[in-house]
């Protein structure tokens, strides 16, 4: 099986993005490492802070932070970095052309309960000259992505990376701490018939989104004409996860839950990143109104609604948004 250095090579990414790379995935073998260890490192529950979203932090939340803030700084790849867990950006090197947006735990309400988390990143390039200071940086759509990807910690830890040439998917050998080529160019099926979005919030869609769950709750009697099934884990991560490696849809529509925060998942370090694993396993990603990875970004915690995964279904959840 081959490692993952020599396959970014191959791609014809640079030197300092292939260095990139594995600096964020030295701190992602930490975090694997911790997440592992569970209550016997000390680890689970939660602090006493919140973050800027209003999100009470967990322990895990702020020592992944703290790890990935450490090592990306200090290692001169970075003009700056954007974080979940940080309330604007923090500058690094002026002299890189890199920037990087994570969410450095995504899924944390799993940490407790020994389910799937993971960290999802995002690259983008700026101008040489560019302020290291500036938060403004951060804001390219992410059809501007040099790289993203994503750091499943499940039974085993896996990595999903996309350099804009096809997604692959690479397997963490924890003996000999290496991330091995388990799967290349994943193809998500166009069609599917799994799905998943967070049903409590039913009443709180909006009209087209309660009918499209409607019809694919009615089955093969119903407009669809076949039975659906359904999936939630709870942690974006694993949900896309499962959607790269069989396909299916997975949606975190706007809702009228609460009138401040008709969207849930963030732009810049959640959807964008997934938008483009996606697309470059053939899926597609939309907000409804149009494709994530065109949006504008205005702010640098902004949030959208996602419909994400296989091509024929999003097209066919998007027809009851027209
Ligand atoms: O990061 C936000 C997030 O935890 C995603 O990972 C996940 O898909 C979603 O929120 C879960 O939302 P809910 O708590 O509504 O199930
Ligand atoms: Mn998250």
């Amino acid at each position: 099986m081959r490692r993952l250095p020599p396959v970014l090579v191959e791609d014809g990414c640079s030197r300092e993005l292939v260095s990139l790379i594995r600096t964020i995935l030295a701190a992602c073998k930490e975090i694997s490492f911790r997440v592992g260890q569970g209550a016997l490192s000390g680890v689970l529950g939660s602090t006493l802070d919140e973050n800027i979203q209003g999100e009470t932090q967990k322990k895990l939340d702020v020592l992944s932070n703290q790890l990935l803030k450490d090592i990306l700084l200090e290692s001169g790849y970075v003009k700056a970095i954007a974080s979940e867990e940080e309330d604007t950006t923090v500058a690094g090197n002026p002299d890189a052309k890199y920037i990087v947006a994570f969410d450095p735990l995504d899924g944390s309400s799993n940490i407790d309960i020994n389910s799937l988390v993971g960290t999802i990143f995002s690259i983008m390039e700026v101008d040489k000259e560019s302020d290291p200071a500036d938060p403004t940086i951060f804001l390219q759509s992410g059809r501007k992505q040099v790289a993203a990807g994503y750091v499943l910690y499940g039974p085993s830890t896996m990595l999903a990376l996309s350099t804009g040439k096809g997604t692959r998917i690479f397997t963490l050998d924890k003996t000999h701490g290496s991330f091995l080529l388990t799967h290349d160019y994943a193809k998500i099926p166009a069609d599917t018939n799994e799905f998943a979005i967070n049903a409590s919030n039913q009443r709180f869609w909006t009209a087209p989104m309660q009918q499209y769950i409607e019809d694919l709750l009615a089955g093969k009697t119903g407009p669809r004409g076949k039975n659906f099934n359904m999936r939630w884990i709870a942690a974006m991560v694993g949900d896309v996860h499962r959607v790269l490696c069989r396909g299916g849809l997975f949606t975190y529509p706007e809702d009228t839950k609460d009138p401040n925060k008709p969207y849930k998942l963030r732009l810049l370090y959640e959807a964008n990143p997934m938008a483009m694993l996606i697309e470059q396993a053939g899926g597609l990603a939309h907000t409804g109104q149009e494709n994530i990875l065109d949006i504008q970004p205005t702010e640098i915690h902004q949030r959208v609604a996602v419909i994400l995964g296989s091509k024929n279904e999003v097209e066919a959840c998007l027809g009851y948004h027209q």
